[in-house]
């Protein structure tokens, strides 16, 4: 295994040196959730940043966001390590595609999915994340809303409410792809596992699922189970993490190809080159960001069940 003390010393003085703080997604590499001050799901992991006294924010994610961060901390100097490193599902829906799609349904209250871009938000009403999306839609009281991009997210609220869901057709191409079949084959090799599923899979597989949650969520359940063996429906990136924090325990990836080839674009290499030169920065125009962030505020005075 390569030797990476030298680099970690170096991305470690520097970041105390500069005052910043390393935040990293649960689906990045092992060596730089390792290194990170934050790890955590995006929107948990920007509103910490936001309560630090850091002046430079390493955003290890996608493009999105470092977005959030910067919606959220407009004071700091956000960063992405990699430039390209985007979301699949976040390009699936632009403003312009947005504003048409509201025209078809005047009135409506718009409810976004954190996984979007600044842009998006800022044509929206509330935000929500795979964690909220449910109580947030409830929260609107409205009888029909408009959700955005992720249709299969807009798929498990309309299992959990009355109300009437118009989904952009968007999607995760991670884990839309992953089939029943190989739900099933991974429920026949481990017949003691419980299921967890992230719910930007379609609702078939939501269907099989034990426990669906988010990339927190799943790390919340599978701390506090007293079950031993957990089959995880989710981008693999997550498995670092829950067998990092319960080493007696047993996790298996769903398949093997839950790879999101985007969040595997950030190494110790990319972090370093972003604390020396303070860039790629990830700067939201204000105008923008104060309407995106409206809709961020709106989300969080929900209350959580
Ligand atoms: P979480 O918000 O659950 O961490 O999910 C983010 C994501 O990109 C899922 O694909
Ligand atoms: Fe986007 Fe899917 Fe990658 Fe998450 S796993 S960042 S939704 S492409």
């Amino acid at each position: 295994m390569k030797d990476n003390s030298k680099l970690i010393e170096e991305i470690k003085a520097l970041a105390k040196e500069k005052n910043a703080i390393i935040l990293a997604h649960n689906y990045q590499v092992p060596e730089v959730q390792d290194i990170a001050d934050l790890t955590g799901d995006s929107l948990a992991l920007s509103i910490q940043a936001s309560r630090t006294d850091a002046d430079l924010i390493i955003f290890c994610g996608v493009h999105f966001m470092a977005e959030a961060a910067s919606i959220v901390c407009p004071e700091k100097k956000v960063v992405i390590p990699v430039k390209e490193a985007g979301c699949a599902m976040a390009d699936m829906l632009t403003a312009e595609q947005l504003k048409e799609f509201k025209a078809r349904y005047p009135g409506l209250p718009v409810v976004t999915y954190v996984n979007s871009s600044a842009a998006v938000k800022a044509e929206s009403d509330i935000c929500c994340t795979s964690a909220n999306a449910v109580q947030v839609v409830k929260w609107t009281r409205a009888r029909e809303v408009i959700m955005t991009p992720d249709r299969n997210l807009a798929a498990w609220v309309r299992r959990h409410t009355d109300q009437v869901v118009h989904a952009w057709n968007g999607y995760c191409p991670i884990h839309d792809e992953l089939a029943v079949k190989e739900v099933k084959l991974a429920m026949e090799e481990h017949p003691g596992a419980v299921l967890m599923a992230h719910p930007e899979c379609t609702e078939e597989v939501l269907k099989l699922a034990d426990v669906v949650r988010s990339t927190s969520g799943m790390l919340d359940y599978a701390r506090s189970s007293d079950r031993e063996e957990f089959i995880v429906a989710t981008e693999n990136g997550l498995l670092h993490a829950l067998q990092k924090e319960n080493p007696g325990k047993r996790f298996y990836a769903v398949s093997p190809k839950m790879i999101c080839t985007d969040m595997k674009k950030t190494g110790l290499e990319e972090i370093l080159s972003a604390l020396k030169d303070e860039a790629p920065v990830v700067k939201v125009p204000e105008e923008t960001r104060i309407r995106a962030y409206k809709a961020v505020e709106r989300m969080l005075e929900v209350p959580r069940d």
